[in-house]
């Protein structure tokens, strides 16, 4: 077994991949509605503080975890752990990527159609009300939004059946520039708006007396989804990494990234928002109802729409991938399946998922587990709990079970780059971010 193990050919495709992962519709969809119903710029803060004190560390603890071990989220505990109970936070993860994957799949779909109704014309309405009922009546259909599902998933399929190298690092070294570009023209635009001042006003301006732990706990939720950690996706993609890259220069520039793209949405919505006149505490439909009705109303809104739209399934597409690749490369590593059928086997169940995920809005809505439809389901059972519970236990496992010194080699490349604040991730992975996350698991089962 002296095979060389698969890794990402270039530093920069390693960090557009790391951050395509990262920056998806957490960043450009979830992230402003949660900031819109939380205060906005006091939202903001909280949401800094949480990425930079926890998202940041878990992060670094899976990159340790991925390329000490060089193997999938699963087979690193193995490696790292034999015989010990710590890979059930590799399956833990497995599990939760396939699960999201499903739910992913269903939103990323809906992009496409919004790209195809703005590229033909067709995405107008005369009121908020009538788009809202376009919206319902579209999801809730059965075959247009199966077949954006599937249209989707064979995307994904075959950019991860590719390879590493050749399907996720090069397609992510085209996407996330692309992204960029988007992202800063449509910034520009938004801020070209009569009155954007006052939505700026609103992200920008916290008004601290909004703070309180309902929004503490949501920017922590946010936090943790926007940076893809907590469920082995890191690990994963740091065992691709080789020796020499540097850890934690990395990892600050994947949460740099992704919060200046969310940032950068902020600033495309917000302005959008208030110049119409709009509430920005939307909630969900802020992306696919508000912002349509507001494009159509300026110069060119077909064109704003098809390039926003483009932009939210690029950065869809970029995270599903990631998703894909965990499970594939568990199902290939652990099961000694070529990649080609690891791949496949992925893709069709995720596929099976996904439509049941897309028909829960319709034909399946009365199917309610615990009150819920099977999308809200997994999104809340994923979000809400694997997440967080994966990310506590990731943090336990590198800050307990692995010995400091292990740790610091590592991450230093054996003693050869300096990691300053070493001490300060060592502090936090061992007590503050376990003890933080166990209270918000808590607080979201209602038990705190
Ligand atoms: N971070 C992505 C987003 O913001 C979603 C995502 C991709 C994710 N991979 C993940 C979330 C792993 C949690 C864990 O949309």
């Amino acid at each position: 077994m002296a095979q060389q193990r698969t890794t990402f050919n270039s530093k920069l495709g390693l960090i557009m991949a790391s951050v395509g992962s990262a920056v998806g519709l957490g960043n450009i969809w979830r992230f402003p509605c949660e900031a819109g119903e939380h205060g906005g710029g006091a939202f903001l803060i909280v949401y800094i503080l949480c990425v930079m004190l926890l998202g940041l560390s878990v992060m670094l603890a899976e990159f340790f975890t991925g390329r000490a071990s060089q193997k999938d989220a699963v087979g690193a505990f193995k490696i790292l752990a034999p015989n010990t109970m710590w890979k059930i936070i590799g399956y833990n993860g497995v599990i939760a990527a396939f699960l999201i994957f499903g739910f992913y799949s269903v939103v990323s779909g809906w992009t496409l159609e919004y790209i195809y109704q703005s590229a033909s014309g067709n995405l107008r309405a005369d009121s908020v009300e009538e788009f809202t009922a376009n919206f319902g009546k579209f999801t809730s259909d059965v075959f247009r939004p199966v077949l954006w599902v599937v249209i989707f998933t064979l995307i994904t399929h075959i950019v991860v059946s590719s390879g590493v190298k050749k399907g996720i690092e090069r397609s992510s070294k085209i996407m996330m520039p692309l992204l960029f570009v988007i992202l800063i023209i449509l910034g520009i635009r938004s801020l070209m708006l009569p009155n954007a001042v006052e939505g700026l006003k609103f992200f920008f301006n916290p008004d601290f007396g909004k703070i309180n732990s309902a929004v503490i706990l949501s920017a922590l939720g946010q936090a943790f989804f926007s940076v893809s950690v907590g469920m082995g996706c890191m690990i994963t993609y740091a065992s691709y990494f080789n020796k020499s890259i540097n850890m934690p220069n990395t990892a600050v520039s994947v949460v740099a990234l992704d919060t200046l793209v969310a940032v950068l949405a902020g600033i495309i919505i917000f302005p959008a928002v208030t110049s119409f006149n709009i509430s920005p505490s939307q909630g969900p439909t802020l992306v696919f109802v508000t912002l349509p009705n507001i494009f159509q109303q300026m110069p060119f809104g077909d064109l704003w729409s098809f390039i926003f739209f483009v932009l939210l399934a690029i950065a869809a597409l970029t995270s599903i991938i990631s998703l894909h690749e965990v499970v594939t490369a568990y199902l290939h590593e652990q099961y000694r399946m070529s990649r080609r059928k690891a791949t496949a086997i992925v893709s069709l169940c995720g596929l099976a998922l996904g439509i049941i995920c897309s028909l829960s809005f319709g034909v399946l809505s009365h199917v309610k587990i615990f009150g819920v439809i099977i999308f809200d389901l997994l999104d809340f059972v994923t979000a809400n709990l694997m997440l967080p519970a994966g990310g506590m236990l990731i943090c336990i496992f590198a800050g307990w079970f692995i010995s400091k010194k292990a740790l610091k080699t590592e991450l230093t490349n054996s003693g050869t780059i300096r990691f300053r604040l070493f001490a300060v991730f060592a502090f936090i992975i061992k007590y503050v971010a376990p003890v933080i996350i166990a209270l918000v698991c808590l607080n979201q089962l209602g038990l705190f």
